[in-house]
C-alpha cells in the first residue's frame, strides 16, 4: 500500500525538530483527524537554509513533512511557496488516495510559515495573492 519511499521517510523522517530562533513558524492542523503540523524556518536573502518540523499525525503526515523540508531546502521563499502537495506526494513516488489529505498538510505548513514571514517583513510576492491561512480548510 506505501511506497518504499514514504516508509523511508516515516521510519527515518528528515529534519525533525525546531529552530528556537527561526525567522518563519508555520502550525496547521487538519480539523478531520487532529493531526498537527509545525515547520519553522531559516531565511537569509530570501532562501530557506533551515528547515526543521514538528508532525503530530500520523505516517503520511510524517513522510510528507519530511520530504517536503527536504525539497524546499535551499530554494528561494518564492520557490518554496510554489511546493504542491501533488509534488510532495509524487516525490514519495505516491500516496494511497485516502492519504492525499496528509501531503495537504505539508503543502500548507510550507506556505503559512513562509506567509507569517513575508507579513513580518513587509514583503509582498504575486504568489501569496489569495493565500490566507484563516481560510484553510483544515486550519486550526
Ligand atoms: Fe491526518 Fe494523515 S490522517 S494527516
Amino acid at each position: 500500500m506505501y511506497s518504499e519511499k514514504v516508509m523511508d521517510h516515516f521510519s527515518k523522517p528528515r529534519n525533525v525538530g525546531e529552530i528556537k530562533d527561526a525567522d518563519a513558524v508555520g502550525q496547521v492542523g487538519n480539523a478531520k483527524c487532529g493531526d498537527i503540523m509545525k515547520m519553522y524556518m531559516k531565511i537569509e536573502n530570501d532562501i530557506i537554509v533551515d528547515v526543521k518540523f514538528k508532525t503530530f499525525g500520523c505516517g503520511s503526515a510524517i513522510a510528507t513533512s519530511s520530504i517536503a523540508t527536504e525539497m524546499i531546502k535551499g530554494k528561494t521563499i518564492k520557490e518554496a511557496f510554489r511546493l504542491t502537495n501533488r509534488a510532495v506526494a509524487d516525490a514519495l513516488d505516491g500516496l494511497p488516495p485516502v492519504k492525499m489529505h496528509c501531503s495537504v498538510l505539508a503543502e500548507q505548513a510550507v506556505k503559512t510559515a513562509i506567509y507569517n514571514y513575508a507579513q513580518k517583513n513587509d514583503l509582498y510576492f504575486e504568489e501569496l495573492e489569495g493565500f490566507d491561512p484563516d481560510d484553510l480548510e483544515c486550519h486550526h
